[in-house]
């Protein structure tokens, strides 16, 4: 079983996209792989996604309402395999936090040459959203796709 962490600053729109997403990719394939989300900081710890990241997610059938915000703990660098960063500010924090280098990354690497996936949060209405979702959704299939083939050779 791999482990997948995605990782944003409030845990409130990106990387609460990009669990669902996942989550859902895994089970249409089967895929022996767990995944979840959390924030580099508390600010919104508890609450529920952002109305506009349930919506757009609702749209493309998956429902993330129910997700609550967290802050990364330390137990996260060691419970799990890949450490995912929604942007560089993120990534830049995750390293400061100063363990499993190794284990970080970011999501623009997976198909999208490194780009951050910018926060919607500070644009203005829903059409942020619906690109997010769209450059999340190909970056977590192909991060989910490479991570199924290293541990089955195939
Ligand atoms: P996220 O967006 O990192 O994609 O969840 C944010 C939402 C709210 C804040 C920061 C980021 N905030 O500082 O309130």
């Amino acid at each position: 079983m791999q482990r997948v962490l995605f990782v944003c600053l409030g845990n409130i729109c990106r990387s609460p996209l990009a669990e669902g997403i996942a989550k859902a990719y895994i089970q249409k394939h089967s895929l022996q792989i767990e995944c979840e989300s959390c924030g580099t900081s508390s600010f919104h710890e508890g609450e529920h996604p952002c109305p506009n990241s349930i919506k757009v997610a609702k749209q493309h059938g998956i429902d993330i309402s129910m997700q609550h915000s967290r802050p990364i703990n330390p137990q996260d660098f060691e419970n799990f395999d890949y450490i995912v960063a929604l942007d560089e500010s993120n990534r830049a924090d995750l390293l400061s936090m100063g363990v499993m280098y190794e284990k970080i990354t970011k999501l623009g690497n997976y198909g999208y040459r490194g780009e951050d996936v910018p926060d919607p949060y500070f644009f203005n209405g829903f059409e942020g959203f619906e690109r997010v979702f769209s450059m999340i959704e190909s970056c977590v299939h192909e991060l989910l796709k490479k991570i199924q083939q290293q541990a089955t050779g195939k």
